[in-house]
């Protein structure tokens, strides 16, 4: 197969992202490591290279750096750069670089642009777009001019329009024409569509199998939600791992209402063979044992507990069971980035599932991928739409949404509760298919209410309806008074509830999750 494009990977953790969508568009690329992408070159013929971001300055010692031998003339390929791509290529060519703090822009940021130009065929010359850069480009190089500002140079091109670059991320949904851009860019390059995505599917299982290597019969436990991420998994590997695919349902105590039926249903679905397994009690007991005296490290200690205290034994003594050769997870590319393990992220909150050392190795084939496009995976795999379609849930469910108090049986049995009726409301209504996610969580501040003729002291129940599509960032969905009423009304019903709250933060800067 003729590889049409390469992206040169700097440390961005965006990179995946602009992989995934080169993909969405119809077109197969790689992504290579900067120093390895002259090894890359000499081996393939593209017509397209994508530089990437980075989390380095040009000017950092050691920074990396645009190979020797690459061709920027617009006869070998074309190059589109993005934010880092694009400092390195104005620092390398003779233009200037600098930090210069008036000029640096993060979030949603409005640039103006020569709408002329192919790169925004099509688009407005006013767009939002979205910013992450404390270095800028302060003078383009000879040959090139800047056809896009903002506070900063935002886009410039060379004088055939071989080489361009941007200081924006098109490659984010909250940049609105992103997507058109990267499409213009690949057409430009004269990339014909040669990829769909049930090749993904294949891509993804020869990834599997080249890690199974010359293993006879290899095996493999599997935890399974019944969320998207591990059905999707497991609808990928069970083809090739077949009976010795053993997936294990785990009921920890933390899970809503319908949770376990479903997980069941997806099982039975896929047709793989499972098992659930109690574990409620160890859940509860290394759960609540943890005091919230640890402030912010509190959440943080949850985790830990969680994840390496119990999830992980509950893994390593299934694949001592079965002789099982891997553990497998859904683990999805936000989990990663947030967990600070994909690209160069910063760890803004670790998650149960990763990070942890299982006795065998652990596979992860939905580590690129971000939960939209795990979701049209699971559509092409046939799944139902109530598997691709399920709104996230974490892994240490509701665990998570008793925060800041000591976690109990009954705090969960009151938060499950709750989440069930807001979820009743909701439906009724028909909003809950309109909303990412819905966090129903029990705050550990009391406060008094008024029962009957009785003076109360209780936990408020938080309500957190939200809209995302990689979870990255979050909007808030906003109720009508008529539901909030309703919902109010209807949560206040139990006699250990007095009073509900309505968070309609954004992510950032609150994440989806109270800790
Ligand atoms: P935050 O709270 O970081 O959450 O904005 C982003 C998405 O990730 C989910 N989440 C988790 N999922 N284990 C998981 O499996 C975790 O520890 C975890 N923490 C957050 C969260 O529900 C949201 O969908």
């Amino acid at each position: 197969m003729n590889k049409q494009i390469l992206i040169i990977d700097y440390g961005s953790q965006y990179t995946y992202v602009i992989a995934r969508v080169v993909f969405e568009l119809g077109f197969y690329c790689e992504i290579v490591p900067w120093n390895e992408a002259s090894t890359w070159l000499k081996e393939n013929n593209p017509k397209l290279i994508i530089i990437s971001g980075s989390d380095k300055s040009v000017y950092a010692p050691g920074a990396p750096t645009i190979p020797s031998d690459f061709d920027f003339s617009g006869k070998s390929y074309q190059v589109f750069a993005v934010c880092y791509g694009m400092q390195l290529i104005a620092h390398n060519m003779g233009g200037i670089v600098e930090r210069d703090k008036t000029k640096s822009e993060y979030g949603l940021t409005k640039v103006s642009v020569e709408s002329d130009h192919f790169l925004f065929k099509g688009l407005p010359t006013e767009q939002d777009v979205w910013m992450s850069h404390g270095d800028s480009v302060t003078q383009v190089p000879e040959g090139y001019t800047a056809i896009g500002t903002s506070k900063a140079i935002a886009v410039i091109t060379n004088t055939d329009n071989s080489v361009n670059a941007v200081q924006f991320h098109p490659e984010v949904s909250h940049t609105l024409y992103g997507k058109a851009i990267l499409e213009n860019v690949v057409v430009h390059a004269g990339c014909v569509p040669d990829w769909k995505i049930t090749d993904h599917i294949a891509l993804i299982q020869k990834e599997v199998r080249e890690a199974i290597g010359d293993i006879e019969n290899p095996s493999a436990v599997l935890g399974l939600s019944g969320g998207v991420d591990s059905a999707v998994a497991a609808a990928i590997v069970a083809p090739i791992f077949g009976k010795n695919l053993h997936c294990i349902i785990i009921d920890h105590g933390g899970l809503r209402k319908d949770d376990l039926s479903i997980a069941i249903e997806t099982a039975n679905s896929l047709g793989v063979s499972y098992e659930v397994i109690d574990t409620t009690a160890e859940f509860l007991t290394a759960l609540g044992a943890i005091t919230p005296e640890a402030g912010q490290e509190h959440s943080e200690q949850l985790r830990k507990v969680f994840s390496k205290g119990v999830y992980q034994n509950i893994f390593d003594e299934k694949v001592k069971q079965h002789g099982a050769h891997f553990v497998i997870q859904g683990t999805n590319a936000a989990d990663l980035t947030e967990s600070g393990k994909l690209g160069t992220a910063a760890l803004i909150k670790s998650h149960h599932n990763i990070g942890l050392n299982f006795v065998v190795s652990e596979l992860m084939p939905l580590a690129s991928m971000y939960k939209y496009q795990i979701r049209a995976l699971g559509k092409a795999l046939g799944l139902p739409e109530e598997v691709w379609n399920r709104e996230p849930f974490p892994g240490p469910g509701l665990y998570l949404r008793v925060v800041d108090t000591v976690i109990t049986k009954e705090k969960l049995d009151i938060v499950r509760e709750a989440d069930h009726v807001v979820r009743i409301v909701l439906k009724k209504y028909g909003c809950l298919e309109h909303i990412s996610q819905l966090v129903v969580a029990l705050l550990g501040t009391r406060a008094v209410g008024v029962k009957g003729d009785e003076r109360v002291y209780n936990m408020p129940i938080s309500v957190r309806p939200v809209v995302s599509t990689d979870f990255m960032t979050t909007s808030p969905f906003y109720l009508s008074p008529e539901i909030m009423l309703e919902i109010e009304t209807e949560v206040t019903k139990h006699p250990n509830i007095s009073r509900v709250l309505w968070d309609y933060t954004s992510k950032p800067p609150a994440t989806t999750e109270y800790q």
